[in-house]
């Protein structure tokens, strides 16, 4: 098994946002790695969820680093906000982009403002699409589950996509390269999604519900990381 770092980075779309703040430092004390911001346009998705505001809320209660996971039909309109903010990397969608041309534009302005350039693939854009992009960016978000809503569950077919992520980024000599996957981690299925090569875990349900401490939830997954991996 590689020794690359396996992060986990909470998402806060299922967390209580009333205690927020509380949150996010209960995930940090946990000993999570980062933290994951689900901005929705209620176009590109049905739900809208929150922009620089809770951003801003967000980066004043930790300092983990921010990236930014931005499921909206004009991500550009956002870039300069959440760069602002002091955004690590900044995730677009390629459903949202469309086609390679615009991928690299949007790559371009992210790296002009000092973000690490992500992009984001829903469960029904094959790899096929996005990997002529590796080269231009630092990280593919592969979507687990459909894009928009917290608490579903974890397509397993769809790590296949991950495994081959890999296997062309290791193919260009990028073993750093960052495949994070999205969409119903769970401590069962986090090991799976190592095996298959992702190396930042997102998990929004999971470390944010009415039945587990943030605390227990992050060791459970650490666990089961640790026993899938060893
Ligand atoms: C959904 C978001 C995810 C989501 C993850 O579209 O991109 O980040 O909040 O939540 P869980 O872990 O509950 O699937
Ligand atoms: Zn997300």
């Amino acid at each position: 098994m590689s020794d690359r770092q396996i992060r986990i980075a909470p998402s806060i779309l299922t967390a209580d946002f009333g205690r927020l703040a509380e949150q996010v430092r209960a995930a940090e004390a946990a000993g999570v790695d980062l933290m994951h911001l689900d901005v929705m346009d209620g176009h590109f998705v049905p739900p809208l969820s929150f922009g620089t505001e809770v951003m801003a809320a967000v980066k004043a209660a930790t300092s983990l680093p921010v990236e930014m996971h931005l499921m909206v039909e004009r991500p550009e309109e956002h870039f300069d906000g959440f760069a602002e903010l002091g955004a690590g990397t900044q995730i677009f969608h390629f459903e949202a982009a469309r086609d390679l041309d615009r991928c690299r534009d949007l790559i371009s302005q992210l790296r002009a403002l000092g973000c690490a350039p992500a992009v984001a693939i829903s469960p029904e854009t094959p790899v096929s699409a996005i990997v002529e992009l590796l080269p231009e960016i630092e990280q593919v978000t592969v979507m687990t589950i459909r894009p928009g809503w917290g608490g579903q569950s974890l397509k397993e077919e769809l790590l296949e996509k991950v495994t081959a992520i890999r296997q062309a980024a290791d193919a260009l000599g990028r073993p750093d390269f960052v495949i994070e996957v999205d969409g119903g981690v769970k401590s069962h299925n986090i090991g799976q999604c190592v095996v298959a090569g992702a190396d930042v875990l997102v998990a929004g349900s999971a470390v944010f519900n009415e039945q587990q401490a943030p605390s227990e939830a992050v060791a459970e997954m650490r666990a089961a990381i640790e026993a899938r991996s060893a």
